[in-house]
């Protein structure tokens, strides 16, 4: 059973927040760096909240901020070994300033053995927490304030969900939504159900409610995250799916909602039907392929063969002809033959992906895979990513081309990078369109023709709107 946080529990908390208020001495910026995926940059906006009702403010960089909080990732090899650099870089600037708190926390901290590595070999680091008990933040941060100790809090235990927290949104037209939290599925290379615990769905009450309260704030999309939405509302009562969430998510009015991540042992025939009969949700869909060969796909329990996802993958296309496909893909997976790899090559080429995240296979302590024999040396795993890489982008061009001269609907976001005069923004399809505008356009949903493709982005023209209704 999923344990929520107690009212007991969160009045705890706010008792810590005010009494950080007055603490004498106490910091008074912050700052958060942040790797990794979406739940991690989200699970900073809800940090970012905490502190922020604690009376902080955000420091525009690490520099000059009195706390520095880094949310860590420990997917891959090469995202621990960032964030333990840049964390290690810190202690440069705390010989300098030694008021300077250093906090850590995310999923490298909940990693087996990490608590006690943080402990005696990163003595400058003040305070490190797991992603199991993020919501108490508050108290955390004052003992270490206070009596200038080291906290180091890793619960073995996530089962706790925190509901009513304060969040700090990046965006006004752009939202995170938490659905679930968790992974099941333990495929053979992944450190996330070490680190993220079992799958836990919040109550589809809190998400609705949450929903309804952006759609009054003018948010203009939302994102739904979990592992594995697909597998949404298994262990709630009532009968709840993900294709249902969707359908009661779209009727609160959210303009635009978007979902991440899905895994194809999960996709059904309910939630394809949802996805083509409600015009709300977005036309791109991001199904994790990680390679084309039935063998290796076993050997990452994956629970599916390169036909049963090219049978999803095609339902998807026959029921929403205009949607695009995204995927993750890794090589180097022990054991991988020059077969195996030419199958995710085939694969590539059978679908026909408007883009795709490559990732050579990196070891995670723990994990089935880190202990198969036949680990692919890197030479071999390097020279597969960039035949990947090359195959792919040949699909890019095909389909960001096929889409010249149509007409899109594009959130804009920003100004574009290069150019003052151009904005940007994405289309249903999650790829992004520059075109020629002005601030004003910012937060709005407009309608582009797209007159040319770059390599990954798309350039445009604003059409003229007859009437605005908005
Ligand atoms: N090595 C390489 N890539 C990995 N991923 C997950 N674990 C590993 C690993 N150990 C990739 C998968 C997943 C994405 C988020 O990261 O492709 O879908
Ligand atoms: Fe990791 Fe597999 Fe779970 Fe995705 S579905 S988080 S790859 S274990």
């Amino acid at each position: 059973m999923i344990r929520k946080i107690t009212e007991e529990e969160l009045l705890a908390q706010q008792a810590y927040v005010r009494a950080f208020r007055h603490l004498p001495g106490r910091p008074e910026t912050y700052h958060i760096v942040t790797y990794g995926c979406q739940m991690n940059a989200h699970d900073s906006e809800k940090l970012a909240g905490m502190l922020e009702a604690m009376g902080m403010t955000a420091a525009p960089t690490r520099e000059e901020a009195d706390f520095v909080l880094h949310n860590t990732c420990c997917i891959r090899d090469n995202a621990e070994r960032k964030a333990l650099g840049n964390v290690t870089w810190l202690k440069e600037i705390k010989k300098i300033r030694p008021s300077l708190l250093i906090g850590v926390c995310g999923c490298m901290v909940q990693e087996k053995g990490m608590a006690e590595k943080i402990l005696n070999q990163y003595p400058f680091i003040d305070l490190a927490f797991g992603t199991g008990n993020q919501y108490k933040l508050p108290e955390l941060l004052y003992r270490a304030a206070e009596k200038r100790e080291r906290v180091v809090a890793v619960e073995e235990e996530q089962s706790t969900l925190a509901e009513g927290l304060p969040i700090r949104r990046e965006s006004p037209w752009q939202a995170y939504v938490t659905i679930m939290y968790g992974c099941n599925n333990f495929c053979t290379y992944c450190i996330v159900p070490y680190v993220r615990g079992r799958e836990r769905s919040r109550e589809p009450g809190d998400i609705l409610r949450e929903v309804e309260q952006l759609v009054r704030d003018g948010t203009k999309e939302i994102m739904l995250l979990g592992q594995n939405v697909n597998s949404y509302g298994r262990e709630l009562a009532g009968g709840w799916t993900f294709a249902k969430l969707l359908r009661e998510a779209a009727k609160t009015g959210i303009p635009r909602i978007r979902f991440m991540t899905s895994h194809p042992k999960d996709l059904t025939d309910e939630l394809i039907e949802t996805i083509a009969q409600t015009p709300s949700v977005q036309r791109h869909f991001h199904l994790p392929a990680q390679s084309g060969s039935d063998r290796i796909l076993k050997a990452m329990n994956r629970h599916y063969t390169a036909e049963k996802y090219l049978d999803r993958a095609e339902a998807l296309r026959a029921a929403v002809p205009d949607i695009g496909l995204t995927t993750d893909l890794i090589v180097g997976f022990p054991g991988e033959t020059e077969a195996d790899f030419e199958d995710t090559l085939a694969l590539v080429e059978k679908v026909d992906y408007d883009s795709a995240f490559t990732f050579i296979y990196s070891p995670r302590v723990g994990t089935p895979a880190a202990s198969l024999p036949d680990q692919i040396p890197p030479e071999v795993s390097a020279e597969r990513i960039d035949r990947l890489i090359k195959a792919q982008e040949q699909h890019t061009e095909k389909r960001l081309n096929a889409l010249i001269g149509t007409r899109q609907e594009v959130l804009v976001t920003d100004f574009s990078r290069r150019d003052e005069t151009m904005m940007t923004g994405k289309c249903g399809r999650n790829i992004s369109i520059n075109f020629r505008g002005t601030k004003a356009d910012i937060g709005r949903i407009l309608p582009v023709r797209v007159v040319s493709a770059g390599r990954t982005t798309l350039r445009g023209e604003k059409e003229i709107q007859e009437a605005s209704h908005e």
